[in-house]
């Protein structure tokens, strides 16, 4: 090999070297413009999706809505979502999944039943059975995750039907769970504010074992 080839084939690795890193940060700049054209940047509440803990939107306290504001469309809309402002509720269809995924012992422990469809506008809780009982819980705001939280046993939630009825709901076990649950969200908490620490738990710790961590955490578990 003469100098000169020497010469050409180390120019030859800079410019293919060259090459790469343009075409490289091309691509990094392509994929920015296709990320960003695909999820634009920064929306605002509210949001059609579920957010996720950190988001500040979590925390904020709701407002009370007057008669007026129960009418428009908006609110009649946000029945529709879980865990919206000033409405609380059960989902039936969710509900009859959750309570389907658990063993009969674990219902009758947990006082689990199939919790129907209920809308509480302006909702106010009053416990009505000071005694606390601590079970597993998870937040579709906190995915991925679950914990044990103390919570009352038996409440009663009172409010406006979406019609701007008053109704009222005594409520005991997973359902006084899930209320106390949903009406901590109107006053801006999480269950990770009161949960019993040591028990935090990502629901899909075993697969990480089982695949030797080579696995994609999911952003849900199921
Ligand atoms: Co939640």
């Amino acid at each position: 090999m003469t100098i000169l080839n020497v010469y050409r084939s180390k120019s030859a690795l800079v410019y293919t070297l060259i090459f790469i890193k343009r075409h490289l940060i091309t691509f990094r700049k392509f994929r920015q413009l296709y990320t960003e054209f695909w999820f634009p940047s920064p929306s605002r509440p509210p949001y059609n999706h579920i957010c996720q803990i950190g988001d500040p939107v979590l925390r904020y306290k709701a407002e009370e809505l007057n008669a007026e504001d129960i009418k428009k469309n908006e609110i009649q809309g946000v029945r529709k979502r879980i865990s919206a402002l000033t409405v609380s509720f059960g989902y039936r269809d969710v509900t009859e999944k959750i309570y389907e995924e658990f063993s009969p012992e674990i219902r009758k422990s947990r006082e689990m039943a199939i919790i129907p469809f209920k809308v509480f506008i302006n909702p106010e809780l009053k416990i009505t059975n000071y005694e606390k009982v601590c079970f597993p819980e998870a937040c579709e705001s906190v995915r991925g995750f679950s914990a044990d939280v103390p919570r009352y046993r038996e409440v009663l939630v009172t409010g406006l039907s979406a019609e701007g009825k008053p109704v009222s709901w005594q409520v005991s076990g997973w359902a006084a769970r899930i209320v106390q649950h949903e009406m901590d969200h109107l006053s801006g908490r999480l269950y990770t504010d009161i949960m019993v620490r040591s028990t935090f738990t990502c629901t899909c710790w075993d697969k990480v074992n089982r695949t030797g961590g080579r696995i994609y955490v999911p952003f849900s578990p199921k």
